[in-house]
């Protein structure tokens, strides 16, 4: 059994054609998306026209919850500056998209046939603004887990891609599919971003599970010729993210 995990698209469909055209070359058994889908970037309007029409478990990002509910951005830890983009974004999807985004999940869990065991989040097992990082200390680590039964557990959010051991968990990051950070994300600092999309596929055959934390190249000029055409309010500030 086979499971692709996407997350973070943030409106950029340039990066997730090319990820589900991968996807598709991997011959996966089902997709979950961890949350994160439609603001900050160009075309959300595409993204959720192409989520709708995919077989997908969705789950709830901070950036989601915040684009149903734009006057509690705050609460979701979305920075100031980013407010115009949410309600460009949100101007640009329709009703029915917006359902989708209702449904979505706070988190979820399978178990492979062979018994392991997968929770499914988006910030943490406790809140979709908990950020997990390969630095958070073990300490802070422990709190975001106790008390969970799961064996593997895989997240977003941090737009870095993550395999983390601790005790007899594994602790994953699928990465940002549209958004993929050079480096940690820090307040106050543009943040760099990285030419390819990044997605996971977990995989079982027999007694073992693999993880694959994948890459994939697109066509970032693309991606920035959406952006200039776009009308999104801080595309200036989304441009500044592809320059070393
Ligand atoms: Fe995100």
């Amino acid at each position: 059994m086979r499971i692709a995990f996407i997350s973070d698209i943030h409106g950029n469909f340039t990066a997730l054609q090319a990820v589900l055209a991968d996807i598709k070359s991997q011959k996966v058994d089902r997709l979950i998306c961890l949350g994160d889908v439609a603001t900050l970037g160009p075309q959300p309007r595409e993204v959720l026209a192409a989520l709708q029409a995919l077989d997908c478990t969705f789950i709830k990002g901070n950036h989601d919850s915040a684009v149903l509910n734009p006057e509690e951005a705050a609460h979701y830890e979305i920075t100031s500056h980013l407010i115009p983009d949410l309600i460009w974004c949100r101007e640009q999807l329709t009703e029915s998209h917006l359902e989708l985004i209702q449904s979505f999940l706070s988190k979820y869990e399978l178990t492979f046939p062979n018994g392991v065991s997968v929770l499914s989040f988006h910030g943490s097992p406790l809140s979709s603004t908990d950020l997990l990082q390969s630095t958070t200390p073990k300490e802070v680590m422990e709190k975001y887990f106790e008390g969970q039964t799961a064996t593997v557990f895989i997240g977003g959010h941090s737009h870095i891609q993550m395999y983390r051991r601790m005790g007899d968990k594994l602790i994953l990051n699928s990465g940002s599919v549209g958004n993929a950070f050079e480096y940690a994300f820090t307040p106050g600092l543009i943040p760099s971003l990285l030419p390819w999309a990044e997605y996971a596929i977990l995989s079982q055959s027999g007694s073992s599970l693999d993880v694959d934390l994948r890459r994939v190249y697109y066509d970032t000029d693309a991606l920035i010729q959406e952006v200039q055409k776009s009308g999104l309010p801080g595309s200036a500030w989304w441009l500044r993210q592809f320059q070393k």
